[in-house]
């Protein structure tokens, strides 16, 4: 069974879904890593993010592994190496946004989703898993937020994670990601048509995950 999960940045998909996952015993796939550990990648060769046709050779030679851990965390490992804490950092949250929009980049990325999604149940979040990944999954959800609260939500994630960062760095940030992730050219950001549309605003983790588990079961 394939379990979509999309929405915009802050909205807390990645957290329901990784719970989801745990819950159901399904692995767990968080295709924005998969963009922010290619940045890494550019970033480290000096590889200029909007040089489309190096950035996609890049994507061709990367190895990204995704590796769901016992206690339900999970790592990202880029050629071998664990990049999980280095993919969160400001300097790679400020122009992923900028290499998912590169349509050829997209198609190596979707085309490595579609391989580990043909391996068994999994829940995936992302922008684009219901409407262009898996447009067939079984079931699919859009987890929204208030703009407000998902800036609050992202600076306390970011605060928790060591980062200093402001309010407004937050705010400026997901609204400029919020632009680009809905106004690409290449599979933009949209709610699929029989995606359950559920607003976290005034909503605790646990109960946006009762709410999804209560479509499943
Ligand atoms: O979910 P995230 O913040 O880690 O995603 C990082 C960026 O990757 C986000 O700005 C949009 C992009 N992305 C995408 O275009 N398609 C996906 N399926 C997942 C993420």
């Amino acid at each position: 069974m394939i379990i979509a999960v999309d929405g915009p940045s802050g909205a807390g998909k990645s957290t329901v879904a990784r719970i989801l996952a745990k819950k159901l015993g399904f692995l767990y796939i968080d295709t924005g890593a998969m963009y922010r550990a290619l940045t890494l990648k550019a970033l480290e060769n000096n590889v200029p993010i909007n040089d489309r046709l190096r950035i996609f050779k890049l994507a061709e030679g990367a190895r990204i592994d995704l590796h769901n851990n016992a206690d339900g965390s999970l790592s990202v490992v880029l050629d071998g190496r664990d990049v999980s804490l280095d993919i969160r950092k400001p300097k790679i949250t400020q122009v992923v946004s900028d290499l998912a929009k590169i349509k050829e980049v997209r198609q190596v990325l979707v085309k490595l989703q579609r391989e580990l999604g043909a391996k068994g149940d999994c829940v995936l979040d992302g922008r684009d898993i219901g409407t262009v990944v898996f447009p067939d999954a079984q079931k699919k959800f859009f987890i929204d937020a208030s703009p407000e609260e998902r800036v609050n939500r992202r600076f306390k994630e970011l605060r928790g994670l060591g980062q200093d960062v402001s309010e407004d760095d937050v705010a400026k940030d997901l609204a400029n990601r919020d632009k680009i992730d809905s106004t690409r050219k290449a599979s933009p950001l949209r709610k699929a048509e029989d995606a359950i549309y559920i607003d976290t605003t005034k909503l605790s983790i646990e109960q946006v995950v009762g709410k999804m588990m209560g479509h499943i079961s």
